[in-house]
């Protein structure tokens, strides 16, 4: 189900949030990502955020979405389902998903998932993860 616009401003609001805590001394880019979980007996449509986390070796940086999704799977447990996700920036720029967290969002959600970024001239994109990650791989898990 598409979320709210409620739900929607809700994740804006928890990714702004995140995103001032980003540690970000290489970039300087501060990006928050938030996760609206699927409601059920345990996640109840939580939200759970996260923000980057760079690295003096760069390539060990891990981007907001992957710190979400590693945080909704610890507090909430491997079934975690991400019905929608907003990504943001406090420095004003376009900020799609990188391809890394096209996959791993993949992982925990469906091609209908809702995707929010802010695009170059400020707007929100609203998009879902299939046109972002067409033809995705993908594994049934055993
Ligand atoms: N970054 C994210 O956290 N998410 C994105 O969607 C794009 C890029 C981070 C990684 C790095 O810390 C900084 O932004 C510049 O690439």
């Amino acid at each position: 189900m598409p979320p709210t616009e409620a739900e929607v401003a809700a994740l804006h609001q928890r990714a702004t949030e995140a995103a001032r805590n980003s540690y970000s001394p290489y970039s300087r880019f501060r990006v928050g990502a938030a996760l609206l979980l699927e409601a059920d007996q345990r996640q109840d449509g939580a939200i759970v955020a996260g923000t980057n986390v760079e690295n003096a070796s760069y390539r060990l940086t891990c981007c907001a979405e992957q710190a979400a999704i590693a945080s909704a799977v610890s507090l909430y447990g491997p079934a975690v389902r991400i019905r929608a996700i907003a990504i943001v920036n406090l420095n004003g720029a376009a900020c799609m998903p990188c391809g890394a967290c096209r996959q791993t969002l993949l992982e925990f959600a469906t091609p209908e998932t809702a995707v929010f970024y802010p695009s170059a001239t400020g707007d929100t994109v609203s998009t879902t993860l299939a046109a972002l990650l067409p033809a995705a791989f993908s594994l049934t898990p055993e």
